[in-house]
Protein backbone atom coordinates (compact mmCIF):
# COMPACT_ATOMS: atom_id res chain seq x y z
CA UNK A 1 0.00 0.00 0.00
CA UNK A 2 1.26 3.42 -0.67
CA UNK A 3 1.28 7.41 -1.24
CA UNK A 4 0.63 8.76 -4.37
CA UNK A 5 3.83 11.14 -4.92
CA UNK A 6 2.73 12.34 -8.65
CA UNK A 7 -0.41 12.60 -10.39
CA UNK A 8 -0.88 13.13 -14.03
CA UNK A 9 -4.15 14.29 -15.86
CA UNK A 10 -5.30 14.35 -19.79
CA UNK A 11 -7.74 15.29 -21.24
CA UNK A 12 -9.74 14.29 -17.79
CA UNK A 13 -12.68 16.27 -17.63
CA UNK A 14 -12.05 19.89 -17.31
CA UNK A 15 -8.53 18.99 -16.90
CA UNK A 16 -6.68 19.04 -20.56
CA UNK A 17 -3.07 18.49 -18.95
CA UNK A 18 -2.35 18.82 -15.55
CA UNK A 19 0.23 17.35 -12.98
CA UNK A 20 1.03 17.54 -9.54
CA UNK A 21 3.12 16.77 -6.67
CA UNK A 22 2.21 15.16 -3.46
CA UNK A 23 3.53 14.42 0.06
CA UNK A 24 2.94 11.56 2.06
CA UNK A 25 0.45 12.73 4.46
CA UNK A 26 -2.53 15.49 4.18
CA UNK A 27 -3.46 16.76 0.63
CA UNK A 28 -5.45 19.81 0.94
CA UNK A 29 -6.91 20.80 -2.79
CA UNK A 30 -8.88 23.93 -2.44
CA UNK A 31 -10.70 26.16 -5.66
CA UNK A 32 -13.70 28.02 -6.31
CA UNK A 33 -17.05 26.26 -7.36
CA UNK A 34 -16.38 24.27 -10.43
CA UNK A 35 -12.66 24.60 -10.36
CA UNK A 36 -11.99 20.78 -10.57
CA UNK A 37 -11.60 19.29 -7.01
CA UNK A 38 -13.96 16.38 -7.20
CA UNK A 39 -12.24 15.91 -10.60
CA UNK A 40 -9.26 15.32 -9.75
CA UNK A 41 -10.32 13.29 -6.54
CA UNK A 42 -12.23 10.95 -9.26
CA UNK A 43 -9.27 10.07 -11.46
CA UNK A 44 -7.07 9.22 -8.33
CA UNK A 45 -10.34 7.11 -7.57
CA UNK A 46 -10.13 5.49 -11.57
CA UNK A 47 -6.66 3.86 -10.16
CA UNK A 48 -8.79 1.51 -8.24
CA UNK A 49 -10.91 -1.36 -9.62
CA UNK A 50 -14.46 -0.33 -10.05
CA UNK A 51 -16.52 2.97 -11.46
CA UNK A 52 -14.65 5.74 -9.34
CA UNK A 53 -16.23 7.92 -7.01
CA UNK A 54 -18.62 9.42 -9.39
CA UNK A 55 -19.57 5.86 -10.36
CA UNK A 56 -19.76 7.23 -14.07
CA UNK A 57 -19.71 5.63 -17.32
CA UNK A 58 -15.77 5.47 -18.54
CA UNK A 59 -16.96 7.95 -21.67
CA UNK A 60 -18.16 10.47 -18.82
CA UNK A 61 -14.42 11.57 -17.90
CA UNK A 62 -13.64 12.55 -21.31
CA UNK A 63 -12.90 16.36 -21.65
CA UNK A 64 -15.83 17.76 -23.82
CA UNK A 65 -13.58 19.12 -25.89
CA UNK A 66 -11.01 17.25 -25.51
CA UNK A 67 -9.90 14.34 -28.44
CA UNK A 68 -12.26 11.29 -26.94
CA UNK A 69 -10.12 9.57 -24.71
CA UNK A 70 -8.42 10.34 -21.48
CA UNK A 71 -5.89 8.94 -18.97
CA UNK A 72 -4.83 9.12 -15.50
CA UNK A 73 -1.54 8.72 -14.41
CA UNK A 74 0.30 8.30 -10.84
CA UNK A 75 3.70 7.53 -9.11
CA UNK A 76 3.20 5.56 -6.07
CA UNK A 77 5.74 5.35 -3.43
CA UNK A 78 5.38 1.49 -1.63
CA UNK A 79 7.83 -0.46 0.36
CA UNK A 80 9.14 -2.03 -2.53
CA UNK A 81 9.93 1.64 -4.10
CA UNK A 82 8.70 3.61 -6.59
CA UNK A 83 5.52 2.06 -8.84
CA UNK A 84 3.98 3.90 -11.91
CA UNK A 85 -0.25 2.93 -12.38
CA UNK A 86 -2.20 4.27 -15.25
CA UNK A 87 -5.45 3.75 -16.66
CA UNK A 88 -7.49 5.48 -19.58
CA UNK A 89 -9.81 4.91 -22.66
CA UNK A 90 -8.52 5.51 -26.22
CA UNK A 91 -10.95 7.60 -28.40
CA UNK A 92 -11.32 4.63 -30.49
CA UNK A 93 -12.79 2.52 -27.77
CA UNK A 94 -13.97 5.15 -25.22
CA UNK A 95 -15.96 2.63 -22.81
CA UNK A 96 -12.77 0.11 -22.59
CA UNK A 97 -10.41 0.23 -19.76
CA UNK A 98 -6.50 0.16 -20.36
CA UNK A 99 -4.47 0.02 -17.23
CA UNK A 100 -0.77 -0.41 -17.48
CA UNK A 101 1.40 -1.15 -14.22
CA UNK A 102 4.92 -0.20 -14.48
CA UNK A 103 5.08 0.31 -18.76
CA UNK A 104 2.86 -3.29 -19.20
CA UNK A 105 -0.50 -3.77 -20.05
CA UNK A 106 -2.55 -5.05 -16.69
CA UNK A 107 -5.83 -6.00 -15.80
CA UNK A 108 -8.22 -3.19 -14.08
CA UNK A 109 -8.36 -6.34 -11.08
CA UNK A 110 -4.66 -6.18 -10.82
CA UNK A 111 -4.81 -2.10 -9.79
CA UNK A 112 -6.32 -3.14 -6.53
CA UNK A 113 -3.01 -4.65 -5.30
CA UNK A 114 -0.59 -1.62 -5.49
CA UNK A 115 -3.43 0.85 -3.88
CA UNK A 116 -6.33 0.67 -1.16
CA UNK A 117 -8.21 3.78 -1.76
CA UNK A 118 -11.83 4.87 0.33
CA UNK A 119 -13.60 7.70 -0.76
CA UNK A 120 -16.57 10.06 1.37
CA UNK A 121 -18.04 12.54 -0.57
CA UNK A 122 -21.04 14.87 -0.12
CA UNK A 123 -23.36 12.26 -2.10
CA UNK A 124 -22.79 10.00 0.97
CA UNK A 125 -24.27 12.39 3.17
CA UNK A 126 -27.55 10.82 2.72
CA UNK A 127 -25.94 6.95 2.88
CA UNK A 128 -28.44 6.05 5.86
CA UNK A 129 -31.27 7.15 4.22
CA UNK A 130 -30.10 6.02 1.10
CA UNK A 131 -30.69 2.63 -1.04
CA UNK A 132 -29.74 -0.47 0.77
CA UNK A 133 -27.48 -0.77 -2.47
CA UNK A 134 -25.17 2.29 -1.63
CA UNK A 135 -24.29 1.45 1.40
CA UNK A 136 -23.63 -2.09 0.07
CA UNK A 137 -21.12 -0.64 -2.30
CA UNK A 138 -19.58 1.69 0.20
CA UNK A 139 -18.98 -2.06 2.40
CA UNK A 140 -17.80 -3.64 -0.46
CA UNK A 141 -15.19 -0.82 -1.24
CA UNK A 142 -14.28 -1.55 2.40
CA UNK A 143 -13.54 -4.82 1.71
CA UNK A 144 -12.09 -4.26 -1.63
CA UNK A 145 -8.63 -2.74 0.31
CA UNK A 146 -8.93 -5.94 2.55
CA UNK A 147 -9.50 -8.38 -0.13
CA UNK A 148 -7.95 -7.26 -3.21
CA UNK A 149 -10.16 -10.44 -5.11
CA UNK A 150 -13.59 -9.30 -3.47
CA UNK A 151 -14.65 -6.87 -6.52
CA UNK A 152 -13.89 -9.77 -9.51
CA UNK A 153 -16.53 -11.72 -7.44
CA UNK A 154 -18.73 -9.22 -6.98
CA UNK A 155 -18.54 -8.90 -10.95
CA UNK A 156 -18.63 -12.62 -11.44
CA UNK A 157 -21.71 -13.19 -8.60
CA UNK A 158 -23.12 -10.14 -10.20
CA UNK A 159 -22.88 -11.93 -14.24
CA UNK A 160 -24.44 -14.83 -12.86
CA UNK A 161 -27.43 -13.38 -11.42
CA UNK A 162 -27.98 -11.39 -14.22
CA UNK A 163 -27.88 -14.53 -16.98
CA UNK A 164 -30.06 -16.41 -14.61
CA UNK A 165 -32.79 -13.54 -14.50
CA UNK A 166 -32.56 -13.11 -18.16
CA UNK A 167 -32.88 -17.11 -18.74
CA UNK A 168 -36.27 -17.23 -16.31
CA UNK A 169 -37.87 -14.12 -18.21
CA UNK A 170 -37.43 -15.80 -21.29
CA UNK A 171 -40.44 -17.18 -23.15
CA UNK A 172 -39.78 -20.58 -23.29
CA UNK A 173 -38.61 -22.53 -20.49
CA UNK A 174 -34.91 -22.61 -19.50
CA UNK A 175 -32.81 -25.33 -19.61
CA UNK A 176 -32.75 -26.20 -15.76
CA UNK A 177 -29.18 -27.68 -16.29
CA UNK A 178 -27.81 -24.40 -17.49
CA UNK A 179 -30.18 -22.73 -14.63
CA UNK A 180 -28.35 -25.05 -11.87
CA UNK A 181 -24.93 -23.91 -13.49
CA UNK A 182 -25.71 -20.10 -12.38
CA UNK A 183 -27.48 -20.68 -9.47
CA UNK A 184 -23.64 -23.10 -8.34
CA UNK A 185 -21.50 -20.08 -9.50
CA UNK A 186 -23.83 -17.66 -7.60
CA UNK A 187 -23.87 -19.58 -4.43
CA UNK A 188 -19.22 -20.54 -4.40
CA UNK A 189 -19.25 -16.70 -5.31
CA UNK A 190 -21.78 -15.83 -2.80
CA UNK A 191 -20.54 -17.33 -0.13
CA UNK A 192 -17.02 -15.69 -0.61
CA UNK A 193 -18.95 -12.35 -0.75
CA UNK A 194 -20.19 -12.55 2.47
CA UNK A 195 -17.32 -14.46 3.79
CA UNK A 196 -15.72 -11.28 2.93
CA UNK A 197 -18.12 -9.19 3.92
CA UNK A 198 -18.61 -10.61 7.52
CA UNK A 199 -14.80 -10.45 8.21
CA UNK A 200 -14.34 -6.87 7.30
CA UNK A 201 -17.77 -5.98 9.32
CA UNK A 202 -16.60 -7.94 12.52
CA UNK A 203 -13.35 -6.38 12.27
CA UNK A 204 -14.21 -3.26 11.67
CA UNK A 205 -16.92 -3.41 14.83
CA UNK A 206 -14.25 -4.53 16.97
CA UNK A 207 -12.06 -1.72 16.05
CA UNK A 208 -15.06 0.74 16.96
CA UNK A 209 -16.09 -0.75 19.84
CA UNK A 210 -12.66 -0.57 21.03
CA UNK A 211 -12.51 3.39 20.57
CA UNK A 212 -13.97 5.97 22.76
CA UNK A 213 -16.97 8.02 22.54
CA UNK A 214 -14.31 10.88 21.22
CA UNK A 215 -15.64 14.00 18.66
CA UNK A 216 -16.62 11.17 16.26
CA UNK A 217 -19.69 8.96 16.89
CA UNK A 218 -19.05 5.59 17.99
CA UNK A 219 -20.85 2.75 15.46
CA UNK A 220 -22.68 -0.11 15.72
CA UNK A 221 -21.95 -2.15 13.09
CA UNK A 222 -23.56 -4.93 11.77
CA UNK A 223 -24.45 -7.23 8.34
CA UNK A 224 -27.80 -7.79 7.64
CA UNK A 225 -29.34 -10.33 4.64
CA UNK A 226 -29.21 -14.06 4.37
CA UNK A 227 -26.93 -16.45 4.82
CA UNK A 228 -25.60 -17.89 1.62
CA UNK A 229 -25.51 -21.13 2.84
CA UNK A 230 -27.88 -23.94 0.80
CA UNK A 231 -28.40 -20.78 -1.85
CA UNK A 232 -28.13 -22.77 -5.09
CA UNK A 233 -31.23 -25.22 -3.71
CA UNK A 234 -32.79 -22.09 -2.27
CA UNK A 235 -32.43 -20.48 -5.63
CA UNK A 236 -33.22 -23.74 -7.42
CA UNK A 237 -36.75 -23.50 -5.26
CA UNK A 238 -37.04 -20.13 -5.57
CA UNK A 239 -37.31 -20.02 -9.87
CA UNK A 240 -40.92 -19.46 -10.49
CA UNK A 241 -40.60 -16.68 -7.36
CA UNK A 242 -38.06 -14.75 -8.81
CA UNK A 243 -39.10 -15.23 -12.67
CA UNK A 244 -42.55 -13.84 -11.41
CA UNK A 245 -40.74 -10.34 -9.88
CA UNK A 246 -37.60 -10.25 -12.64
CA UNK A 247 -35.16 -10.58 -10.06
CA UNK A 248 -33.36 -13.18 -7.54
CA UNK A 249 -34.91 -12.60 -4.01
CA UNK A 250 -32.82 -14.16 -2.18
CA UNK A 251 -28.70 -14.24 -2.17
CA UNK A 252 -26.22 -11.70 -0.93
CA UNK A 253 -26.60 -8.94 -3.34
CA UNK A 254 -29.80 -8.47 -0.61
CA UNK A 255 -27.01 -7.73 2.02
CA UNK A 256 -27.29 -4.49 4.18
CA UNK A 257 -24.52 -2.65 6.62
CA UNK A 258 -26.81 -1.66 9.48
CA UNK A 259 -25.08 1.28 11.40
CA UNK A 260 -26.54 2.69 14.39
CA UNK A 261 -25.29 5.28 16.42
CA UNK A 262 -23.68 3.59 20.17
CA UNK A 263 -24.40 6.38 22.55
CA UNK A 264 -27.51 7.63 21.44
CA UNK A 265 -29.09 3.83 20.44
CA UNK A 266 -30.02 5.34 17.25
CA UNK A 267 -30.26 4.39 14.12
CA UNK A 268 -27.88 5.94 11.72
CA UNK A 269 -30.33 6.93 9.44
CA UNK A 270 -32.85 9.11 12.28
CA UNK A 271 -29.37 10.95 13.23
CA UNK A 272 -28.37 14.63 12.34
CA UNK A 273 -26.87 15.79 9.34
CA UNK A 274 -23.47 16.07 11.14
CA UNK A 275 -23.87 13.17 13.32
CA UNK A 276 -24.24 11.23 10.18
CA UNK A 277 -21.52 12.34 8.81
CA UNK A 278 -18.97 12.09 11.66
CA UNK A 279 -20.23 8.01 11.76
CA UNK A 280 -19.12 7.58 8.20
CA UNK A 281 -15.89 9.37 9.26
CA UNK A 282 -15.60 7.03 12.17
CA UNK A 283 -16.01 4.11 10.33
CA UNK A 284 -13.59 5.20 7.64
CA UNK A 285 -10.72 5.97 10.40
CA UNK A 286 -11.55 2.46 11.49
CA UNK A 287 -11.08 1.24 8.46
CA UNK A 288 -8.32 2.71 7.89
CA UNK A 289 -6.85 1.38 11.57
CA UNK A 290 -8.25 -1.90 10.60
CA UNK A 291 -5.74 -1.84 6.81
CA UNK A 292 -2.91 -0.62 8.74
CA UNK A 293 -2.77 -3.32 11.07
CA UNK A 294 -2.85 -6.34 8.28
CA UNK A 295 -1.34 -4.72 5.85
CA UNK A 296 1.38 -2.24 7.60
CA UNK A 297 -0.10 0.72 5.53
CA UNK A 298 -3.00 2.58 5.60
CA UNK A 299 -4.86 3.20 2.45
CA UNK A 300 -5.21 6.21 0.97
CA UNK A 301 -8.00 8.74 1.39
CA UNK A 302 -9.87 10.78 -0.71
CA UNK A 303 -12.27 13.10 1.43
CA UNK A 304 -14.63 15.51 -0.94
CA UNK A 305 -15.54 18.35 0.89
CA UNK A 306 -15.05 16.35 4.38
CA UNK A 307 -15.58 19.49 6.26
CA UNK A 308 -19.05 20.18 5.23
CA UNK A 309 -21.19 19.85 8.15
CA UNK A 310 -18.83 19.23 10.61
CA UNK A 311 -17.89 21.94 13.41
CA UNK A 312 -14.67 23.02 14.09
CA UNK A 313 -13.98 20.93 16.66
CA UNK A 314 -15.07 18.02 14.89
CA UNK A 315 -12.67 19.26 12.23
CA UNK A 316 -9.44 19.24 13.98
CA UNK A 317 -10.28 16.06 15.63
CA UNK A 318 -9.75 14.31 12.17
CA UNK A 319 -6.95 16.13 10.93
CA UNK A 320 -5.23 15.10 14.46
CA UNK A 321 -6.47 11.38 13.90
CA UNK A 322 -5.23 11.20 9.94
CA UNK A 323 -1.88 12.88 11.15
CA UNK A 324 -1.56 10.12 13.90
CA UNK A 325 -2.40 7.43 11.31
CA UNK A 326 0.10 8.47 8.64
CA UNK A 327 -2.76 8.76 6.35
CA UNK A 328 -2.62 10.31 2.85
CA UNK A 329 -5.85 12.15 2.57
CA UNK A 330 -6.87 14.31 -0.34
CA UNK A 331 -9.57 16.63 0.81
CA UNK A 332 -11.24 19.72 -0.84
CA UNK A 333 -12.73 22.48 0.38
CA UNK A 334 -13.75 25.87 -1.48
CA UNK A 335 -12.33 27.88 1.59
CA UNK A 336 -8.52 27.42 2.58
CA UNK A 337 -9.92 28.58 6.34
CA UNK A 338 -11.37 25.70 6.82
CA UNK A 339 -8.03 23.32 6.88
CA UNK A 340 -6.68 26.47 9.12
CA UNK A 341 -5.63 24.00 11.80
CA UNK A 342 -4.73 20.87 9.77
CA UNK A 343 -1.10 21.70 8.61
CA UNK A 344 -0.83 20.28 5.62
CA UNK A 345 1.85 18.42 3.73
CA UNK A 346 0.94 19.67 0.84
CA UNK A 347 -1.56 22.67 -0.32
CA UNK A 348 -2.66 23.06 -4.06
CA UNK A 349 -4.25 25.72 -5.16
CA UNK A 350 -7.02 25.31 -8.54
CA UNK A 351 -7.22 28.41 -10.99
CA UNK A 352 -8.30 28.51 -14.30
CA UNK A 353 -7.88 25.16 -14.63
CA UNK A 354 -4.65 24.95 -13.79
CA UNK A 355 -3.00 23.67 -10.31
CA UNK A 356 -0.47 25.81 -8.18
CA UNK A 357 1.43 25.33 -4.93
CA UNK A 358 -0.58 27.74 -2.30
CA UNK A 359 2.32 29.76 -2.10
CA UNK A 360 2.21 30.61 -5.39
CA UNK A 361 -1.47 30.86 -6.01
CA UNK A 362 -1.47 33.20 -2.94
CA UNK A 363 1.75 35.98 -5.19
CA UNK A 364 -0.09 35.82 -8.14
CA UNK A 365 -3.10 37.30 -6.66
N1 LIG B 1 -16.28 15.56 -19.43
C1 LIG B 1 -16.08 16.84 -19.08
N2 LIG B 1 -15.42 17.69 -19.91
C2 LIG B 1 -15.19 18.96 -19.54
N3 LIG B 1 -15.57 19.48 -18.37
C3 LIG B 1 -16.24 18.69 -17.52
C4 LIG B 1 -16.53 17.34 -17.83
N4 LIG B 1 -17.21 16.80 -16.79
C5 LIG B 1 -17.34 17.77 -15.87
N5 LIG B 1 -16.76 18.92 -16.29
C6 LIG B 1 -16.66 20.21 -15.61
O1 LIG B 1 -15.62 20.18 -14.68
C7 LIG B 1 -15.80 21.30 -13.81
C8 LIG B 1 -15.22 21.01 -12.46
O2 LIG B 1 -16.01 20.03 -11.79
P1 LIG B 1 -15.68 19.58 -10.31
O3 LIG B 1 -16.82 18.77 -9.85
O4 LIG B 1 -14.34 18.93 -10.24
O5 LIG B 1 -15.62 20.96 -9.55
P2 LIG B 1 -15.25 21.26 -8.05
O6 LIG B 1 -13.99 22.06 -8.03
O7 LIG B 1 -15.27 20.02 -7.26
O8 LIG B 1 -16.45 22.22 -7.63
P3 LIG B 1 -17.38 22.30 -6.32
O9 LIG B 1 -16.66 23.15 -5.33
O10 LIG B 1 -18.60 22.96 -6.81
O11 LIG B 1 -17.61 20.91 -5.84
C9 LIG B 1 -17.28 21.58 -13.83
O12 LIG B 1 -17.47 22.88 -14.31
C10 LIG B 1 -17.85 20.57 -14.75
O13 LIG B 1 -18.90 21.05 -15.54
MG1 LIG C 1 -16.56 19.27 -5.86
Amino acid sequence: MAAITRLSLSDFRNHAAASLAAAPGLVVITGENGAGKTNILEAISLLVPGRGLRGAALSDAARHAGPGGWSVAATLATAAGEVQIGTGTQASAPDRRLVRINGANASAASLGEWLALVWLTPAMDRLFSDSAGARRRFLDRLVLALHPSHGARVNRYDAAMRERSRLLAGDTPADPVWLAGLEADMASHGAAITDARADVVMALAGQAAAAQDGPFARPLIKLSGDDPEDLAARLAKGRARDAAAGRALEGPHRADLIVTHAAKAMPAAHCSTGEQKALLIAIVLAHAALVSQRHGRPPILLLDEIAAHLDAERREALFARLAAMGVQAWATGTDADLFAGANPATHLCLADSQIFPRARAHESL
